[in-house]
């Protein structure tokens, strides 16, 4: 068997609940998951809640509440989210469980060891948006962007700096080393850039200044920096360092992370700071950060103070969606992974409509319609000249978009054996057969598009399990699909005699009209 499979998402901050912007960073970790187990791989998938930090303590106070009260409602909300979106994780870590504490402790005290804090007084400008100290470019970047600079704060403490200078020349060498350390690989320029300008970090604040947070070994009066806490989550989900032997053998098996989804924005973080954290921690680095790009709503930045949040939920309210797949699938589908996209109520309905209930719905439908009426419903006999609509050769391109997180890709070769099963049934007439009492070439060709409905099924089902969950059984499979495995695809047939169980449609047409605040097309 294969090297384990690692698979991490951000953590999010807990300062509001998930939007569709949140929801597709995890629902592609889901994805990646999902794809993993189904070609066999043993998938330990982390994903969790970021609950320190200056953001999180003002939220707090200003509604009245302690910061612990308000990170555990939020972090509840997160959990439902996830269980809605149908999220398949091992772990949810939050930085206030207690073993994250304590493994952000140890961590601190290996860096201390090894000589790479040191104490300084620091100035500077610090982001509470950001959660952190602005370089000089990224000022320039936003005065020249005119975004909002009223929220920056001159800050001069007397704080802890970590030694990047000590791993700044390895960290260049490793992502020049690696080229598929940072994917896309078109990004990997911005990071080597960004590592010109860096200085020494700042990894303590005041208590002064930020009291919720995980207090610096041996110093009451300084809280380690957040995106020190956040970053290590990553190990608590591993049990780094804990004295147990089934946590040991664990972590020796899956660490490092294969594959870490991060979006745009927090790059420099995870592509920076934390291979040198590692470094001085004397631990692998992760072989990929998968970075995608940002969703918009008709190319709006989503934002609390523009009014134009949407969550998952207000789309399947909004379209009466019988699960949440088609938000599953639009996200993927339209948008090629690393770029950003835009959402519109418009494109969400258009891309919907086409694909899942008309392409794949109708070709469901109709076959299993005639299915019924010509052979009472049993999957028919073939002969021996049948042939099925999808050769073996097309499955690899298909494993390697997955594999290569080219999920646009996948979704479009899928819906063209779809759309190919489609124009099947228009040429070969099956009705004509049917009264032409060709019983044989009918049974064929009807028996062909259902064990190509079958293919299809497991090859959506990393992006659309509850739904090809219904097509499956809707083809009278009992089996789970959840414990399908790749070479089902081309490795079994559908059983003839099989019961198929026409129901309703798998995805009704979206009608709804609009009333949302989605946008329209600009
Ligand atoms: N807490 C930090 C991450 C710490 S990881 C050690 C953080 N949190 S966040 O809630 O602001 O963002 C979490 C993730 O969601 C990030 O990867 C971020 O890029 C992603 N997204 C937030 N808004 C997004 C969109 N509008 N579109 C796509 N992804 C978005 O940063």
């Amino acid at each position: 068997m294969s090297r384990p499979f690692y698979l991490t998402t951000a953590i999010y901050y807990a300062n509001g609940a998930p939007h569709i912007g949140h929801a597709y960073e995890v629902i592609a970790a889901d994805v990646i998951a999902r794809f993993n187990r189904l070609i066999g791989k043993q998938v330990f998938f982390l994903t969790g809640t970021d609950e320190h930090g200056i953001k999180v303590q003002k939220t707090a106070l200003a509604q009245g509440t302690s910061p612990k009260t308000y990170v555990d409602d939020i972090a509840a909300v997160y959990r439902q989210e996830w269980a809605y979106l149908n999220v398949t994780h091992d772990r949810f870590i939050r930085t206030t469980d207690p073993e994250h504490y304590e493994l952000v402790t140890r961590l601190w005290n290996k860096l201390v060891e090894k000589g790479d804090i040191y104490k300084a007084q620091y100035t500077g400008t610090y982001c509470p948006i950001r959660e952190a100290f602005l370089t000089d470019r990224e000022l320039k970047l936003m005065q020249d962007t005119g975004e909002d600079m009223s929220k920056l704060e001159a800050v001069t403490e007397e704080n802890y700096f970590f030694r990047l200078s000590n791993y700044k020349d390895r960290v260049r060498e490793f992502i020049e080393t690696h080229e598929t350390f940072i994917l896309p690989a078109y990004r990997r320029n911005e990071v080597l850039n960004q590592l010109e300008d860096l200085a020494d970090i700042s990894v303590s604040r005041s208590k002064k200044s930020v009291s919720w947070g995980i207090p610096v070994p041996g110093d009451d009066e300084q809280v380690i920096y957040v995106w020190i806490d956040a970053l290590s989550n990553y190990l608590t989900g591993l049990d780094w360092g804990v004295d147990d032997a089934a946590a040991k053998e664990r972590f020796e098996e899956y660490w490092p992370p294969n594959v870490q989804v991060i979006g745009k924005d927090i790059m420099r973080f995870h592509a920076i700071y934390w291979p040198a954290m590692l470094m001085a921690a004397d631990l692998p680095l992760p072989e990929h950060l998968l970075v995608h790009g940002f969703i918009t709503v008709a190319d709006t930045k989503i934002s609390k103070s523009l009014g134009n949040v949407i969550t998952p939920k207000d789309l399947v309210d909004r379209f009466e969606l019988p699960n949440v797949d088609p938000i599953r699938y639009y996200f993927l589908a339209t948008t090629p992974f690393g770029q950003d996209g835009s959402y519109t109520d418009d494109d969400f309905k258009a891309k919907v409509n086409a694909d899942l209930a008309n392409n794949l719905g109708n070709l469901l439908n109709r076959t299993l319609n005639m299915t019924k009426k010509y052979f009472d419903g049993a999957v028919p006999s073939f002969s021996k000249d049948y042939q099925g609509l999808i050769d073996i050769s097309e499955l690899n391109p298909i494993r390697e978009h997955y594999d290569n997180y080219r999920f646009s890709e996948a979704m479009q070769s899928i819906m063209g054996f779809v759309d190919r099963a489609n124009k099947y049934i228009n040429e070969k007439e099956p009705w004509t057969l049917h009264k032409e009492e060709k019983l044989e070439q009918l049974g064929d060709v009807i028996y062909a598009i259902l064990d190509s409905l079958r293919q299809v099924a497991i090859l959506l089902y990393p992006v659309c399990p509850s739904l090809t969950k219904d097509l499956w059984a809707q083809l009278g499979f009992d089996m789970d699909l959840d414990q399908a495995d790749w070479r089902w695809i081309n490795g079994m047939l559908t059983p003839v005699g099989q019961h198929t169980r026409l129901g309703e449609p798998v995805l009704p047409r979206l009608e709804s009209e609009i009333v949302g605040t989605g946008g329209k097309k600009k």
